[in-house]
C-alpha cells in the first residue's frame, strides 16, 4: 500500500494497556474513575440492551438539549463524539491542512499531536518550564504565518496545571484568523471552564469527556462546544452514527441524576487528594500540585516505585521526557487512595530500611 508520507512517518499512539488486560489491579494509571458509573446509568444501559433496538442505527433523541442543560450552551453549539479523542480529531480535521502549524505546550495529552500528524500538519511543541507553569509568552512568540491552531489542555495532562481567563484571552487575540481549542477533559474535577467565552470569541472550541468523572470511558463519549456555525462544519467531519446508543443512554441517566458522580468528584478532590498530598508531605515525597484528579509524583527512583506498586496490585503511569523523573498517579475514591497510601508507605519504609 502506498501510505501517505505523513502517516508513514508517524508511530501509533499506543498507551500501555498490557497489564490492564490481566489481573485485578487498582487502576491509577489512566485518570479514570475508580468506581463504576451510577446504578441509574447501568440500568439505562441494560434497559437499552433488553429493549430490542440494538439492531437499529442510533437515534439520539433530545440528548443535546439535556447536555445543553448541563453545559449552559444551546444544542446548536454542541456535538457529541466518540470520546473526547474524536472531538479533538474533528476540530483539528476541520481546521488544519497539510503544512499548517499547530502549537501546543508540551508535555501534554498525546492525541492532539497524533491527529495533527495524520493530517500532515507541523506540531510546534513549546516546553513547559521546570515549575510546570504554562509557557504563555513562549507560546505567543511561536505564532507564525502558518499557525492555524493553538491547543490548550486545561488543566493539562500530565502537569495538572491550568491557565486563567486573562491568559486565554491573550491566546484568543494573538492573531486574527487563529483558532484555539481548549480541552477541558478534567472540567468536573477542576471546576474551571472557559465556556462563557464562547459568547465573546468565535475562534474558540472546547472539548470535554464522559470518560473521567462520569465513569464511562469504556463506552466512549465526549463532545465539542463552539459557535453554531463551526459546529455545523464539525457535523460534516463526524459520521452520523459515530456515537453509540449505550453511551447516550448512560449519559442521559448521568445528567438526569448527577448526585452519584458529583459525590465521587467531591470525595476525590476534597477528601482523597488532600489526604494523599498530606501523606506525601509527611513522608518527604516530592509531587507537583495540580487542578485535576491526578498528581505527578517524583520518587527517588521511578522504576523501583512503579515496580513495587505493580507487584502489590496498583498500576500508575510511567512518564516520558521531560517528566520521566515522575510517575502520574490518578486520584480515585478515598477508600482506594487509602490502599495506595498504605502500599506506598510500606514501599517507603522498605526502601529506607
Ligand atoms: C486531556 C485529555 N483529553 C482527552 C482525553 C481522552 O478522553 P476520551 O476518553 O473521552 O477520548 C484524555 C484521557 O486521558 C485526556 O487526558
Amino acid at each position: 500500500m502506498n501510505v501517505r508520507p505523513a502517516i508513514a512517518r508517524m508511530s501509533a499512539y499506543s498507551p500501555p494497556l498490557e497489564m490492564r488486560n490481566q489481573g485485578d489491579y487498582l487502576l491509577l494509571d489512566f485518570n479514570e474513575s475508580t468506581l463504576p458509573p451510577s446504578a441509574d446509568a447501568v440500568a439505562a444501559i441494560r434497559a437499552y440492551l433488553e429493549g430490542g433496538r440494538v439492531q437499529a442505527y442510533p437515534a439520539y433523541g433530545n440528548i443535546l438539549e439535556r447536555l445543553g442543560g448541563y453545559t449552559g450552551r444551546p444544542a446548536a453549539e454542541l456535538i457529541l463524539t466518540n470520546g473526547c479523542d474524536q472531538a479533538i480529531e474533528i476540530v483539528e480535521r476541520a481546521l488544519l491542512e497539510a503544512g499548517d502549524e499547530m502549537i501546543t505546550a508540551v508535555p501534554t495529552f498525546a492525541m492532539t499531536t497524533q491527529v495533527a500528524q495524520t493530517i500532515g500538519a507541523r506540531v510546534v511543541g513549546v516546553p513547559y518550564g521546570a515549575d510546570l507553569r504554562y509557557p504563555l509568552e513562549a507560546v505567543l512568540a511561536a505564532v507564525g504565518p502558518r499557525t492555524r491552531l493553538i491547543v490548550v489542555t486545561n488543566p493539562n495532562n500530565p502537569t495538572g496545571t491550568s491557565i486563567d481567563g486573562a491568559q486565554l484571552r491573550r491566546i484568543l487575540t494573538a492573531r486574527p484568523g487563529l483558532a484555539v481549542l481548549v480541552d477541558e477533559a478534567y472540567y468536573e474535577f477542576s471546576g474551571r471552564t472557559f465556556a462563557a467565552l464562547l459568547d465573546e470569541f468565535d475562534n474558540l472550541a472546547i472539548t470535554r469527556t464522559f470518560s473521567k468523572a462520569f465513569a464511562i470511558a469504556g463506552l466512549r463519549l465526549g463532545y465539542a462546544m463552539s459557535n453554531a456555525a463551526f459546529v455545523r462544519e464539525l457535523y460534516k467531519v463526524r459520521g452520523p452514527y459515530d456515537v453509540n446508543m449505550l453511551a447516550v443512554k448512560a449519559a442521559e441517566a448521568l445528567l438526569a441524576r448527577p448526585e452519584p458522580w458529583q459525590a465521587y468528584v467531591h470525595d476525590v478532590m476534597q477528601v482523597a487528594k488532600p489526604r494523599v498530598e498530606r501523606f506525601f508531605r509527611e513522608h518527604g515525597v516530592r509531587y507537583y500540585p495540580g487542578d485535576a484528579n491526578f498528581l505527578l509524583v517524583q520518587p527517588a527512583s521511578v522504576p523501583d516505585a512503579v515496580d513495587y506498586l505493580k507487584a502489590h496490585g496498583i498500576l500508575v503511569r510511567l512518564m516520558r521526557p521531560p517528566v520521566e523523573h515522575c510517575f502520574r498517579l490518578s486520584i480515585g475514591s478515598s477508600q482506594d487512595m487509602g490502599r495506595f497510601m498504605e502500599t506506598y508507605g510500606n514501599y517507603l519504609s522498605q526502601a529506607g530500611a
